[in-house]
């Protein structure tokens, strides 16, 4: 019989990541629901609870070095030491059209935000799950990325966000290199555009299948991929 395995999802009160989390609990993945209120997330629990899924909650702020640490923490205490699945799903867009924000004018504070919650945040929780993975060389790390962070479409508007996600997936290329091709693999993905407070209601995207390709990767056999992008279980260009 496969091994239970262990999984966190940030930024999963909500829209995708909540998803991600009721996608790995049917297929009998052990998830942990975490997001930034701890309220917000007892909530979203709840509602999970009602459809007959019980998970656990941890609250993290991924902008807080001290917030990631403590939650690291208390999911290394939940479960023995163990976490096999971190899926970096916590996300903001400030920057988007409709705020009129270009290059030319976007603010430092702007970008320095988006920066701190769309990399840093993944970049906090990788460099503490990546040990805790080694301990039973298995680790499946999805990065939450955009197609908005694509270089080889890379077009204007978005600059915060467009820049951040790129930079996502220089953590994902930095981290799988150092790595290596054994049983930890860390991949960057983009969900389409989805039905969510970010996606609005006009996306092409219910949010079953936004998330789908999230729980491909966080479930990956042992000679599955790593160091890639990926959009639908496909490759897509970076
Ligand atoms: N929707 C799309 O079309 C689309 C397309 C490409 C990529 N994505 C990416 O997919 C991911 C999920 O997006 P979504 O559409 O589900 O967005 P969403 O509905 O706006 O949800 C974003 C989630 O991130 C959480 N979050 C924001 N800042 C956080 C922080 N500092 N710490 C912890 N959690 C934080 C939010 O929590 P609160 O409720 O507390 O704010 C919320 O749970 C994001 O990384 C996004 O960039 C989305």
């Amino acid at each position: 019989m496969a091994e239970t395995r262990i999984a966190l999802v940030t930024g999963a009160n909500r829209g995708i990541g909540f998803e991600i989390v009721r996608q790995l609990e049917r297929l009998g993945v052990v998830t942990v629901l975490s997001a930034r209120d701890p309220v917000k997330a007892q909530a979203a629990a709840d509602k999970l609870l009602s459809e007959g899924i019980e998970v656990g909650v941890v609250p993290i702020d991924v902008d807080s070095d001290e917030s990631c640490a403590a939650g690291l923490k208390q999911v290394e205490e939940l479960f023995g030491g163990r976490l096999d699945i971190l899926v970096n799903n916590a996300g903001i867009m400030q920057d988007g059209p409709s705020t009129g924000t270009t290059a030319m004018n976007v603010s430092i504070e702007t970008i320095a935000h988006t920066f701190n919650t769309n990399v840093l945040g993944p970049l906090r929780l990788i460099q503490r799950a990546i040990p805790l993975m080694q301990k039973n060389n298995y680790g499946r790390i999805v990065n939450m990325s955009s197609a908005l962070g694509q270089l080889a479409e890379m077009g204007g508007n978005w600059p915060a966000y467009r820049l951040s996600k790129a930079s996502i997936n220089v953590l994902t290329r930095v981290f799988a290199a150092e790595i290596g091709p054994g049983n930890i693999k860390i991949n960057s993905m983009h969900p389409g555009w989805v039905q969510t407070d970010m996606g609005g209601a006009n996306a092409e995207r219910p949010v079953d299948q936004g998330a789908e390709t999230a729980v491909w990767l966080a479930t990956l056999p042992d000679d599955g991929p790593t160091g890639g992008f990926f959009k639908d279980k496909k490759p897509m260009a970076w």
